[in-house]
């Protein structure tokens, strides 16, 4: 008999949003800032491979670089609230509820949402191996999804173990949980995936002719007094 001592939880909820609508707005977003992005990078905006649009320090900041390096270089001020739709505010209002069931799992510890970024990645896209410091939880929730658009790819953070012992040296994903060197979740619309922002984890290459869009979400200690406080109401106040 094998007895789980310690064990990596991924949390995993599906919804019924209407992701028509998100994407719709996703999209009007794009183009409402279509001047800026493009006299920002010097691109057509059908071009940019990866877009990210963050909500962070109050403002909605607009990425064109690729979340791996995140510079933010253009900041819309007239995004001085969430746009719009109240579906956002429903999504992340049941992103801080059911990060707040899953945080029990672990520490007594109130979370709320610290920053949250639309991203929209093309073909061609892939974001390398990361974490997320400064959080505790870290999540993605699937607007828009199409086959092999880049699954979620989780490392074990005992592949190093494994690989002394001569195990696993090619990385490959094997048939058990306990000898997988990563675990890969598909991208699935409606489907949210929440887990812990030390466990690194990637993207992998989007290989189908749509973008994938999705939100995802760094949730954060309620007692840390340094990052914005009550990030909902004050994108829909
Ligand atoms: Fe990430």
């Amino acid at each position: 008999m094998l007895k789980d001592i310690f064990s990596i939880p991924v949390d995993i909820h599906d919804y019924n949003f209407d992701v028509k609508l998100m994407s719709k707005v996703c999209f009007e977003y794009l183009k409402e800032n279509k001047d800026l992005i493009e006299k920002d990078t010097g691109q057509n905006i059908e071009d940019l491979i990866d877009l990210q649009l963050t909500w962070t320090d109050n403002k909605f900041k607009i990425n064109t670089k690729g979340f791996n390096t995140p510079e933010y270089p253009i900041v819309n001020n007239t995004w001085s609230k969430l746009p719009r739709e109240k579906i956002w505010e429903d999504l992340l209002k049941e992103v801080e509820t059911k990060s707040n069931i899953f945080i029990k799992n672990f520490y007594n510890k109130k979370l709320k949402l610290g920053e949250f970024w639309i991203n929209i990645c093309r073909s061609g896209s892939r974001l390398n191996p990361h974490v997320h410091p400064n959080s505790v939880l870290t999540g993605v929730f699937y607007i828009h999804t199409s086959e092999g658009c880049g699954d979620l790819r989780i490392e074990n953070p005992y592949t190093t173990q494994l690989q002394m012992n001569g195990g696993n040296s090619q990385l490959a994903q094997p048939v058990t949980q306990y000898g997988a060197g990563y675990w890969d979740l598909p991208p699935t619309e409606n489907k949210m995936y929440l887990f812990h922002s030390w466990l690194r984890h990637s993207v992998e290459i989007n290989k189908s002719t749509y973008p994938r869009i999705s939100i995802s979400f760094n949730l954060i200690d309620d007692s840390d007094e340094e990052i914005i406080t009550n990030l909902i109401e004050q994108c829909y106040k």
